[in-house]
C-alpha cells in the first residue's frame, strides 16, 4: 500500500516519527526552529496530512497550497488558535488537537510561576549566584501570602479547573469566570463559584488567564482592566500571548500598579515586548506549560493517532471540527 505524504513541521518526541513512518512518507522540517512559511508552502503541496507546532499558521493559503488531497491538519497542543478551523472546515479538512492530556502539567507549571513571582525565588537566585546574600533578614526578598487571599481563573475549561484545586490547596478562596458556569456539582468538588470578569479582575490577589485565543478574548486585560487590579495583586498568562496587552502591562508594572507578572506566553512570541526584559517584578518562562515527560510523550502519540485517523477516512479521537466530515 503506498504511504500517506504527510507534512511535519518539527520533528515529534518519543517515538512519534518512528510510528508515523510506518504508514506515512514525512516530508520533515528538521531543525528545532520554526519552519519558514516557504518551506511549508512548498511542502504541503499534495499533502494528505500536516503535523504542526502551536506557533504555525495554517491558514486558508496554506491548506490551498495543499490542495484537495488534504484530510487532516494534527496540531501537537491544546490550543489550536494557529489554524483557521473555520476554512478547515469548509473545505471538509479535519483539525485534532491534544487536550486534557496537558492540564496537570501546565496546571503545574502555573503554581510554579505564581510561586516564583510572588516569593521571589528568581530574585533570590540571582542573589545567590551574585554572592551578595548577607545572612537571613527579616525584610529580604518578602513576598506575598496565599492563605485566605483570592485565586481569579479566567477560562474555566480543564487547565483552569486543575489551577483551581492547586489553589484550595494552598488555603485560598476561588473564583472563576467563564462562557458558561459550571455544573454545580462541579463547583462544589473543588469549590469554586462564578464571578463576573470586573468583579474577577479588581477583587482578585491573583490572577491566572486559562482562556484560549479568539477575537472575543483578544486583549482581555488592557489598561482598563490592569489598572482596576488591586495594586497588591499579581497577574499570570499561561494561555496565550495576544490575552494581555503587553505595552499596558509593561507599564503597569513599571509604575507598580501592580505588583507583578509571570508569563509563560507573549504578544510577540517567541520575541519580548520592549521594556519586558527591564523589569525585576515579572518572571518570564520560554512556553513550558505542557514541558514534562509523560505530558509530551503522549501529545506525541495523540497528534499521530489524530493524523492517522483523519487520513484513513476517520474522524480523530480528538477532533475540533468533528462536522468537517461531512462538509
Ligand atoms: C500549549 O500552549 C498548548 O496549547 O498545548
Amino acid at each position: 500500500m503506498d504511504k500517506f505524504e504527510v507534512m511535519v513541521t518539527r520533528r515529534l518526541p518519543a517515538g512519534g516519527m518512528e510510528l508515523l513512518g510506518e504508514s506515512c512518507r514525512p516530508r520533515l522540517w528538521d531543525e528545532d526552529r520554526p519552519a519558514p512559511e516557504e518551506w511549508m508552502r512548498k511542502n504541503a503541496a499534495g499533502a494528505d496530512g500536516i503535523v504542526c507546532l502551536l506557533s504555525d499558521r495554517i491558514d486558508e493559503a496554506m491548506m490551498e497550497a495543499a490542495g484537495p488531497g488534504l484530510k487532516v491538519i494534527s496540531v501537537m497542543a491544546a490550543g489550536y488558535d494557529g489554524i483557521d478551523v473555520e476554512a478547515a472546515t469548509q473545505r471538509g479538512v479535519l483539525v485534532g488537537n491534544t487536550p486534557g492530556v496537558l492540564s496537570e502539567a501546565t496546571a503545574d507549571l502555573t503554581w510554579a510561576l505564581i510561586l516564583a513571582v510572588a516569593r521571589r525565588i528568581v530574585d533570590g537566585d540571582r542573589m545567590m549566584r551574585a554572592g551578595t546574600f548577607t545572612g537571613w533578614s527579616p525584610t529580604l526578598l518578602v513576598g506575598a501570602d496565599f492563605a485566605g487571599r483570592r485565586l481569579g481563573i479566567v477560562g474555566m475549561g480543564r487547565i483552569g479547573r486543575e489551577v483551581a484545586r492547586r489553589g484550595i490547596g494552598f488555603g485560598m478562596e476561588v473564583v472563576y469566570h467563564n462562557r458558561h458556569r459550571l455544573a454545580p456539582e462541579v463547583e462544589k468538588s473543588i469549590p469554586t463559584h462564578l464571578v463576573p470578569l470586573n468583579e474577577l479582575i479588581a477583587s482578585s490577589d491573583f490572577i491566572a488567564l486559562h482562556c484560549p485565543l479568539n477575537k472575543e478574548s483578544y486583549h482581555l486585560l488592557g489598561a482598563n482592566e490592569l489598572a482596576s487590579m488591586k495594586p497588591t495583586a499579581y497577574l499570570i498568562n499561561i494561555a496565550r500571548g495576544p490575552v494581555v496587552d503587553e505595552d499596558a502591562l509593561v507599564a503597569a508594572l513599571r509604575d507598580r500598579r501592580i505588583a507583578g507578572a509571570a508569563l509563560d506566553v507573549y504578544e510577540h512570541e517567541p520575541n519580548l515586548t520592549p521594556g519586558l526584559a527591564e523589569l525585576d517584578n515579572v518572571v518570564l518562562a520560554p512556553h513550558l506549560g505542557s514541558a514534562a515527560v509523560a505530558t509530551r510523550h503522549r501529545m506525541a502519540q495523540m497528534t499521530v493517532e489524530n493524523l492517522l485517523a483523519g487520513m484513513r477516512g476517520g474522524v480523530p479521537p480528538w477532533c475540533v471540527n468533528p462536522e468537517a466530515k461531512q462538509a
